[in-house]
């Protein structure tokens, strides 16, 4: 049975495939018309606006607090009850090089502040960091789907995988479509989706 859905979408794997569709579109939107500039940066609030954007025409939950409490392997995301709270102090923590970036990067994924979506969400809410305090961003297609994966598991306990592993696939061309384009499809891939590619989606609507 598939997530509870705007669309009326039973099937969970027709989900999947509209769900990448629409929210593809609207992450190259993001980027095409200058919205991840107008967001904050390196808050809960601004992760919720691209969050809500992605995904507001799909889910309910867009953009909102979860309400159940996730857990991922043998990880337990924050509890609900200190969830709000830790997000509070994600968005206090400094942001001024990039292993502090990082390092708040590491907690936001921890948080796991929403019901669906927080991996791909929160890729994009770092790159806005990364790009605006150091003018870099990660060049995702050049990270690896296992390495990356693996990287995360170990996070909470010790960041320095993680950190090795995003460094060396920063990029300059923090402006760049194809990069970022790129970067999106590296993303979902991650997530499991791959049924379309960004590039091909653009001239859709
Ligand atoms: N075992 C783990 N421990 C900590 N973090 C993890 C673990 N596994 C995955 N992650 C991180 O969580 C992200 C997404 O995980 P998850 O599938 O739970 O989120 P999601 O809300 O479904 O996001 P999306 O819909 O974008 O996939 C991964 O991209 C990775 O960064
Ligand atoms: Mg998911």
């Amino acid at each position: 049975m598939a997530l509870e859905n705007k669309l009326g979408i039973t099937d969970s794997s027709e989900l999947a495939r509209i769900e990448e569709k629409i929210s593809k579109v609207k992450a190259l939107e993001l980027f095409e018309k200058g919205l991840l500039d107008t967001f904050e940066v390196g808050t809960y609030e601004g992760l919720a606006k691209i969050h809500q954007y992605l995904f507001g025409e799909i889910y309910g939950f867009a953009g909102k607090l979860r309400e159940v409490n996730i857990a991922k392997g043998s990880f337990r995301f924050a509890p609900l009850m200190y969830l709000e709270a830790a997000l509070k102090n994600i968005g206090k923590m400094p942001q001024s090089n990039f292993e502090e970036i990082i390092e708040k990067y590491v907690e936001m994924n921890v948080a796991h502040p929403f019901r669906e979506g927080n991996g791909r969400s929160t890729r994009i809410w770092l790159d806005a960091i990364l790009k605006k305090e150091i003018r870099r961003v990660v060049d995702w297609s050049r990270v690896d789907k296992e390495d990356y994966l693996l990287a995360m598991e170990r996070s909470p306990i010790k960041d320095v995988e993680i950190k090795v592993l995003l460094k060396n696939a920063l990029t300059d061309k923090i402006d760049d479509r194809e990069v970022y384009m790129k970067g999106i499809d590296a993303s979902y891939h991650y997530e499991g989706y791959g049924a379309y590619k960004t590039e091909s989606l653009k001239s859709e609507r």
